[in-house]
């Protein structure tokens, strides 16, 4: 994580303005704001400040703002092999061949700085048409896309969601064949919409990828169309490139009556021999609302469930795998990996501010497991 952001985010967790810290440290405001903007680079002394009073070690300060002690420096160049070796091995995890390539392969899109950073992801403020050109071929693991559906809805001066269905879908088409393209053999993509989208986006993507599930979820509470059936599911396309690299099962609860605790299905004189574990998850489902309780939403609009993501990424993903998001919206994919330690990048057109403060907000650092556990 890059000195501004660890700055900003040791700042965060002692409730501390930019004014209070500047008052502190006896320096000058606009010069502290320059420093967590990462305008200017922090002196020593400021780094022997802020580590004092943060209670960090100044040589990891130094380290996020760029500077290699001098003695560490003197074993990298006199022990460049091993060095690299170790480092290899070291962070293997951490390594950066996914990143965004300077230029993109086709000569079309923009790199940007990212917005926000952690040791497993990296969030861009751009639109996804811009940043996809920029990551190379097959180099991502699993790709969960939730658009805007086209239905008005206001997510910011910068996005339109009212666009005529021609231009939806020319627009759709473009990021799906980039998602396409940047998916590994093996890897898995997700795309959550209105079933009137999906049954177009399934009919283009099952030109290069692999269909394997059309998923129901089941929406509780809608409004009914004049003239059309009651509309019950959102759909989540799952298809794969090639043969599924990762598929892992989960298992769910046997469904009891709320009521009575007895079983609500008739297993006609099976139930003993059903796995104690739970039972086969199936591609209707209707045990996870997809949409997150008003009470967490750090974004007003179509913050999905963390427990969908979760389940997504424990069906497609192992640990380490990489995974992307093009319609970051609340951050649910970023906040789901982190948890689950999958690597993440993304990006969100409109306001990143929600999201960086879901990933560095005390729930998450102090708490991760209580806000799923509250859901
Ligand atoms: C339905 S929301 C995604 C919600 C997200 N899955 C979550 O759980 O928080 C769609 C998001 O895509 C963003 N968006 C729309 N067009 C975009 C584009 N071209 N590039 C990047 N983001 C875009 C919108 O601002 C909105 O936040």
């Amino acid at each position: 994580m890059s000195f501004s952001m660890t700055l900003r985010e040791l700042r965060k967790k002692r409730h501390l303005t930019l004014r209070d810290l500047a008052n502190r440290m006896r320096i000058d405001h606009a010069y502290l704001s320059r420093l967590e903007t990462g305008s200017v680079p922090p002196s020593d002394r400021v780094l022997r400040q802020l580590a004092r009073l943060f209670g960090v070690p100044a040589e990891e300060l130094g380290l996020a703002a760029g500077k290699l002690p001098q003695d560490v420096a003197h074993i990298f160049y006199e022990h460049p092999k091993e060095a690299a070796s170790l480092l290899r091995e070291r962070f293997a995890v951490y390594n950066t061949t996914f990143m965004p390539n300077d230029r993109s392969e086709n000569g079309h899109g923009q790199q940007s700085e990212p917005v926000f950073e952690t040791s497993r992801g990296r969030l861009y403020q751009c639109d996804c048409l811009d940043l996809l050109p920029t990551i190379p071929s097959e180099s991502v693991d699993m790709i969960f896309a939730d658009p805007p559906f086209n239905l008005r809805k206001n997510y910011g001066r910068l996005v339109d969601d009212d666009l005529a269905e021609e231009k939806y879908l020319q627009w759709s088409y473009q990021w799906l064949e980039e998602l396409s393209r940047i998916l590994k053999p093996g890897g898995s993509l997700f795309v959550y919409n209105l079933p009137k989208w999906n049954v177009q986006y399934g009919s283009f993507l099952s030109r290069t990828l692999t269909f394997r599930h059309w998923i129901a979820i089941n929406i509780k509470t809608t409004m009914p169309i004049p003239g059309r059936l009651y509309p019950a599911h959102y759909s989540l396309l799952y298809f794969t490139k090639g043969k599924p690299g990762v598929f892992n099962r989960p298992r769910v609860p046997i469904p009891t009556c709320r009521h009575c605790g007895g079983d609500i299905k008739d297993y006609g004189g099976h139930r003993k021999w059903l796995n104690p574990e739970g039972l086969n998850l199936t591609d209707v489902w209707d045990d996870i609302p997809p949409v997150r309780h008003q009470k967490y939403k750090s974004r007003s609009a179509n913050e999905l469930s963390v427990k969908l993501l979760q389940r997504v990424l424990e069906i497609s993903t192992e640990k380490d795998d990489l995974v992307f998001d093009p319609f970051g919206g609340g951050g649910t994919t970023f906040y789901a990996a982190e948890l689950m330690n999958r690597r993440w990048i993304g990006c969100e057109i409109e306001d990143c501010q929600p999201i960086i403060e879901r990933l560095t907000g005390d729930l998450f650092t102090n708490g991760k497991l209580a806000e799923i556990a509250a859901r």
